[in-house]
């Protein structure tokens, strides 16, 4: 049975991230989306409904499951007994901030692989931040969400007419 971790503040989960998790379950046996329970970044959506969320767009997925990590995320790794962390890489400017943090956790623990898969194309310059951003901005992020994210967005940031 081999599990992969697939770690990240998901605040909201996007169509990237739902495109590396199903890309991962091709590779994996259990793909374990793990949400860093971290208040200092102040979340825009609590974890408990981020949570929700992607159990909700994943529901299609037997092999995903989700849950919560706080603390290092080597040791969620190991207490999960998983023989990978993945990471979706969408340009070059990821790299260098992935490529730190994939040497540092193996630092951490030596036999904890860290596996850089790119997402579709066509999200391959969405990011949880830019979405919120655009949204509260009455920009058009339909394609990039799944609808149900789109929804809470809306019921965050209401729009007139
Ligand atoms: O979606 P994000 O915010 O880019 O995810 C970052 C995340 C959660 C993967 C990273 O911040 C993390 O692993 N945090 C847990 C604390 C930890 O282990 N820090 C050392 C990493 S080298």
């Amino acid at each position: 049975m081999r599990t992969a971790v697939y770690p990240g503040s998901f605040d909201p989960i996007t169509n990237g991230h739902l495109d590396i998790i199903r890309r991962g379950t091709r590779l994996f046996d259990r793909v374990i989306v793990a949400i860093l329970e971290n208040e200092e970044k102040a979340p825009l959506f609590p974890l408990d409904e981020r949570i929700e969320m992607i159990r909700e767009v994943t529901s299609d997925l037997p092999s995903v499951e989700i849950q919560s990590f706080s603390g290092l995320l080597v040791n969620f790794v190991r207490k999960v007994d998983a023989a990978a962390v993945v990471r979706g890489i969408r340009a070059v400017s990821d790299f260098e901030y992935e490529f730190q943090m994939a040497l540092m956790n193996r630092e951490l623990a030596p036999d904890a692989e860290t596996i850089f898969m790119m997402p579709a194309v066509e999200y391959s310059y969405v990011s949880s931040r830019l979405i919120k951003e655009v949204f509260r901005l009455g920009g058009e992020i339909d394609r990039l969400v799944p609808p149900l994210v789109l929804q809470r967005l809306a019921d965050r940031f209401p729009r007139n007419g």
